[in-house]
C-alpha cells in the first residue's frame, strides 16, 4: 500500500513531531510504502502567488508550480495529515499546501460550476491532530479543521476509511494522557 504523510509543525521536539514519528514508524512496521512531506523542513512556500491565481483554472499549467507535490498526491493510496490546530484552523503552511496543490484537475474536476472528486486514488484518509482547547470549546468555534478534513478533503478523495484522531485539551494533558494518545494513534494505524 502506498502512503503519503504530510506534516506541519516547526519544532522537532514538539508533541506533533512525536505523533509524526509514530505515524511513520507504524506505517513502516506495516510494510507500507511511505512518502513523507515535512512542510517546514521542505521549506514549502504556502503563498498562492498572483501568477498561480491567474492560472488557477488553466489545466494542466496550473500544476506546474507544485508538480512534485501533485504527483505525490496522485500516486498515493493513503493520506495522513499530522498537524496542530492553530486559531481553530490549519497552520498556515498546511493551509497553503491545500490552496496551492488542491487545484482544479488535481483535487476536483470543475464542469459547468459543478465539482466532482478527483483524488479517488486515496482510499484511506487519516488526520492526527492536537488542540490546546477542549472539545466543547472547539465545537463552539465550529471546529473548522475537523469539518475541512471530514467534509472537504473527504469529498476530494471519497475514501473507504476516514479517521480524525484528535487530542483535545492538550494545554492540560499530562504525560499519561499524551502517551495514551500516542498509543491510540499507533493502534489505529496498526488496525488499518
Ligand atoms: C499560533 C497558535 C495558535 C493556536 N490556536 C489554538 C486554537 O485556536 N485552538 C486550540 O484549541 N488550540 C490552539 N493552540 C494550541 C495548540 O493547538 C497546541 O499548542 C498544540 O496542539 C500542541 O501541540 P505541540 O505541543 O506539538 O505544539 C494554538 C497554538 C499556537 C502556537
Amino acid at each position: 500500500m502506498k502512503s503519503l504523510v504530510v506534516f506541519a509543525h516547526p519544532v522537532p521536539e514538539s508533541f506533533s513531531a512525536s505523533l509524526h514519528q509514530a505515524v511513520l514508524d507504524e506505517l513502516a512496521h506495516k510494510g507500507w510504502e511511505v512518502d513523507d512531506i515535512d512542510l517546514y523542513k521542505a521549506g514549502f512556500d504556502p503563498i498562492l502567488s498572483e501568477h498561480e491565481r491567474r492560472i488557477y483554472h488553466d489545466e494542466p499549467e496550473n500544476i506546474e508550480p507544485v508538480k512534485e507535490y501533485v504527483e505525490k498526491l496522485q500516486n498515493t493510496e493513503a493520506l495522513f495529515l499530522v498537524f496542530p490546530v492553530w486559531i481553530f484552523g490549519f497552520p498556515a503552511i498546511l493551509k497553503g499546501f491545500f490552496d496551492r496543490v488542491c487545484v482544479p484537475g488535481v483535487a476536483f474536476k470543475l464542469s459547468e460550476g459543478k465539482l466532482a472528486p478527483n483524488l479517488r486514488n486515496i482510499r484511506t484518509l487519516v488526520a492526527v491532530t492536537t488542540y490546546g482547547g477542549t472539545r466543547l470549546r472547539a465545537f463552539l468555534a465550529g471546529d473548522p479543521p475537523r469539518k475541512v478534513v471530514t467534509r472537504s478533503v473527504r469529498f476530494y478523495c471519497q475514501p473507504q476509511t476516514l479517521k480524525y484522531l484528535a487530542l483535545y485539551d492538550m494545554n492540560r494533558a499530562d504525560h499519561t494522557k499524551r502517551t495514551n494518545f500516542l498509543t491510540h494513534v499507533r493502534n489505529e494505524i496498526k488496525n488499518l
